[in-house]
């Protein structure tokens, strides 16, 4: 018998229709573009964590030379609020893209920084919010991360 897995988001048509904190963590999300180094793929990922002691901490994508040695923009900032606040609590992840032409886009995480948020997400004990810029400016905000990774790993 055939089984299916429902996913849920909600679509917002801008940023002026979220919530100011919302709002306030996609700022500090496309702000951390500016920290971004990636002078081979030239596109910019900024993203912005929000803790349950309601500390932002943000990542940029960082490249290498020796490409799979970079990391993405979202676990550069999990990694990072892992290690500078452990213990405390994930709420949400704002994700953005810049590309080439310095226009605003949308970057969905890729396999492995979804299977990372998973396991913050199921340490905290809470749902990751995840606010999404899309290429002209909607926010897909998803409630959880069992709507971005269902079946994720885990033992
Ligand atoms: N990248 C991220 O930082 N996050 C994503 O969600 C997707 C891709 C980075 C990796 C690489 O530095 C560049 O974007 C192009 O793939």
């Amino acid at each position: 018998m055939d089984k299916f897995v429902k996913i849920c988001y909600v679509e917002h048509e801008s940023t002026e229709q979220l919530p100011p904190v919302d709002a306030k963590l996609l700022e500090a999300a496309m702000r951390a573009t500016e920290t971004s180094y990636s002078p081979y793929s030239h596109f910019r990922v900024g993203a912005a964590l929000l803790l349950a002691d309601d500390s932002i901490v943000t990542g940029s994508n960082q490249e290498n030379m020796a490409y799979p040695s970079g990391l993405c923009a979202e676990r550069t900032a999990m990694f990072a609020a892992g290690a500078q606040h452990p213990g405390v609590a994930f709420k949400a992840l704002a994700i953005v893209g810049r590309d080439s032409q310095d226009e605003w886009t949308s970057a969905s995480p890729c396999g492995a920084c979804r299977q990372v948020m998973a396991e913050y997400e199921r340490l905290g004990g809470s749902p990751l919010r995840l606010l999404l810029l899309q290429k002209g400016g909607k926010v897909l905000e998803v409630k959880g991360t069992d709507s971005l990774l269902p079946f994720s790993f885990s033992m």
